[in-house]
Formats: C-alpha cells, sequence, structure tokens
C-alpha cells in the first residue's frame, strides 16, 4: 500500500491552509494507474479552515454541513430506486445554519436550545444544501445574517446547491436563475447535476447549462452528483469542460472503488454525501474498537477517514451538540492500516438512493 503525505501551502492572508488537491489528483491518477491500488491521504495539518483546490482553481472548505433532513416517505422514481425527499423545514433549516457557521453569538431566538453559548462553536464555512430540498431560501438567508452580523465576507461561504430536474437548456437556465434568486447571494459556489435520470441528452441539456451559467459568473464550480462511471463517461465524451466535483455517497460501508478512481483521474473532487452512513453502522464493532482507541465518538472515525480518503465530507445533524462535535475531527489521525481495513469493510451500503446504473 502507498501513502501519500500531502503538500499543504500555507495560505498568506489567511489562518486557513490550502491543500494543493490539483497536484494531488495526478499524483493520485498516477499511482491509481501504476498500482491500481486505493490511495490514502494524510493529512495531519488539516483544520476546520483548510480546504482543497479544485481542477478550476476555486477553493472548497474541506468539511460541509448538509442542510437536508428526510421529511417525506420514499418516493419511487425509476424501477428499483428509491430517492428520498429532503428538507429541512425554514425555520429548522435556518437555525441549523446559524449553528453550523457559528454558534456563541448567532443563536439569540434559540436560547432555549442552548444553555452554554460562550464556549460553543461550530465554525462551518461550508453550506450543501439543493433545489430539492426546499429550503435555498433559508439556507441564503442565513448565511447572509450571518456575514452582516459578523462581518464575515460572503466570499468565506462556500454555498452549493442543485439542479432538480434534467429538463433541457432553457429549464435548467430557468432553474439556475431561480435558485440564485432564492439564496440571494449574488453567487452560487457549487452548482451540481443532482442525478443521473432522464437520459444521455437530458444530462448533456442540464450540463450545457451548467457551463454557461459558470461562463457568466453566477456559478463559479460546477459538478454532478451520483452519477455512474457510465454516466461520467458520456459527459465527457461530449467535448463539454468536465466536473471539478463529484458528490456521491462515499462511506467505509459504501467505497465505491471504481467511480472514486475514474472520478479521480479525471481531475474530479470527491464530496462525500452520508459519510456517516446515515448513522446506520455507528455501533459496528470495528468502528466501535477505533472509536477507543482514538477516545473518540463513531461519528468522528467516520468523517476522519473520509477526510483521509480525500474526500469532502458532507455532515448532516438537525442537533446543535452534534453539529458542534462533528468538527471534532482535526486532533488524531487514523493510520494508513486503519484506513485501508475500512476500506475492506465496503458491503456497498446504499442509505438513501443509488442511481448510478440509470439510463
Ligand atoms: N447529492 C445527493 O444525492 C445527496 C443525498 C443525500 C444527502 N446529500 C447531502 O449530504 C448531507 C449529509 O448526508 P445525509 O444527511 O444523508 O447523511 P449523514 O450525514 O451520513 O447522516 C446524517 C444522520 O446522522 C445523524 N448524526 C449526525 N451526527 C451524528 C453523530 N455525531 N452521532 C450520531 N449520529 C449523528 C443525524 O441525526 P441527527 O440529525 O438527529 O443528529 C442524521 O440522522 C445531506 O444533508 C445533504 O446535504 C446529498
Amino acid at each position: 500500500m502507498r501513502c501519500l503525505n500531502v503538500l499543504i501551502l500555507p495560505v498568506p492572508s489567511a489562518s486557513s491552509i490550502t491543500v494543493t488537491v490539483t497536484g494531488i489528483a495526478e499524483f493520485v491518477a498516477g499511482i491509481f494507474r501504476s498500482t491500481q491500488q486505493q490511495t490514502l491521504i494524510l493529512m495531519s495539518s488539516l483544520t476546520l479552515q483548510s480546504k482543497f483546490k479544485l481542477s478550476d482553481g476555486n477553493e472548497i472548505p474541506v468539511l460541509g454541513f448538509g442542510d437536508s433532513v428526510v421529511r417525506f416517505v420514499f418516493v419511487k422514481i425509476v424501477p428499483m430506486q428509491f430517492i428520498g425527499t429532503y428538507e429541512l423545514d425554514g425555520q429548522d433549516a435556518y437555525k441549523s445554519v446559524m449553528w453550523a457557521l457559528e454558534v456563541n453569538t448567532h443563536c439569540k431566538p434559540y436560547d432555549h436550545c442552548i444553555a452554554h453559548t460562550d464556549t460553543l462553536q461550530a465554525g462551518y464555512r461550508h453550506i450543501d444544501s439543493a433545489e430539492w430540498y426546499e429550503n435555498e431560501r433559508e439556507c441564503g438567508r442565513a448565511i447572509q445574517d450571518f456575514c452582516a452580523e459578523t462581518g464575515t465576507p460572503r466570499a468565506e461561504i462556500f454555498y452549493t446547491t442543485k439542479l432538480k430536474n434534467n429538463a433541457g437548456v432553457a429549464a435548467t437556465r430557468k432553474a439556475i436563475r431561480k435558485s440564485l434568486a432564492e439564496c440571494g447571494l449574488g453567487y452560487i459556489d457549487l452548482y451540481l447535476i443532482h442525478g443521473p435520470w432522464g437520459g444521455p441528452q437530458a444530462r448533456k441539456d442540464a450540463w450545457e447549462a451548467i457551463v454557461e451559467a459558470q461562463k457568466e459568473g453566477i456559478v463559479k464550480s460546477i459538478g454532478i452528483s451520483t452519477f455512474g462511471v457510465g454516466h461520467m463517461r458520456e459527459l465527457l465524451e461530449t467535448g463539454l469542460p468536465a466536473p471539478a466535483v463529484h458528490q456521491i455517497d462515499l462511506h467505509p460501508f459504501m467505497t465505491r472503488s471504481e467511480i472514486v478512481k475514474f472520478s479521480t483521474e479525471h481531475g474530479m473532487t470527491l464530496e462525500a454525501w452520508g459519510s456517516l452512513a446515515r448513522g446506520m453502522r455507528m455501533k459496528h464493532p470495528y468502528i466501535l474498537e477505533l472509536a477507543t482507541k482514538y477516545r473518540k465518538q463513531p461519528a468522528h472515525i467516520f468523517l476522519r477517514y473520509s477526510l483521509q480518503k480525500g474526500f469532502v465530507p458532507l455532515v448532516k445533524s438537525s442537533s446543535q451538540n452534534r453539529i458542534i462535535d462533528n468538527t471534532h475531527i482535526f486532533d488524531f489521525e487514523l493510520s494508513t492500516e486503519e484506513v485501508v481495513q475500512l476500506d475492506s469493510s465496503n458491503e456497498n451500503l446504499v442509505t438513501d438512493w443509488d442511481p448510478t446504473d440509470s439510463p
């Protein structure tokens, strides 16, 4: 097994560090090509303020807060595949994003929830929303209020949203503008095709409009979500620019090695949704063993694994304590062997939906 020690460059103007993933991606791709082995990334100097560099030159904070919650029953959209519909309703979405961005001074309307606000802080700078979650307005408003109240520049927050329907170029243009208006943030940091449904032409049309929006500057970085290798290959063959990000379910019980390999080889940074396996394997013996060894919570083992794989974990919680606690993953490091062992726990566990084989 090969390990990488990642080059970490100081950013002069900030206390953050930037990990040059563009270079790493090439290096990783080289390793994949030469050895076909899983590659581990050891990042002992990462902090919550660290960012990965995307293939388009933009930077993405290494830990994201996902603002979705299962609200409705599952909806069947294609044979044998099911999609959970998400929404954190207005006030909850606003509150959770505020908690994620900062805690101690920004939860005054929610004082009843907080006993010790002076000592509690989260500090995420990366918020993941979607047209589908129906909370873009609340996420945007929380970010705007947070920035206004703290003097934090908008540019310090990374905001993602996603296209719900792949319904043609014109419909996608309209959807992007609607998402932009909903969040009120002036631009969207990352815009994703939420899923590969609709067939090749629908995906190409959506992508064309998204590329156009990036050229216009209303969207900074662009990507895909939950695509299979076939979907990615076909999109690349259109000759349109490649996605910079691929957001997909990744955790020790769903490692998706072929998709990870293909995405990485084509310069895509992987965002891991369901990075906690939706809580379904918190009591797995090896997770518990590592949690005991490092005196950490099981959730920390999941999130640290994700970071060390070079992914950007997205983590969701509706609990203030957990939102904060889930950031405590930068003070320990799993060994190479432990990450390999976690990889071997793969059981292709689908925690929500899996359209990677859809037409
Ligand atoms: N692109 C896509 O298709 C897609 C699909 C799904 C999700 N996502 C994104 O990824 C984000 C995260 O994914 P996810 O919500 O599916 O799953 P997740 O983050 O793996 O799991 C969330 C679950 O874990 C629980 N949890 C959180 N912190 C915990 C802790 N420290 N200990 C124990 N349990 C904990 C939460 O419960 P509590 O709320 O009770 O804390 C919630 O039930 C979403 O919010 C969304 O932004 C994207």
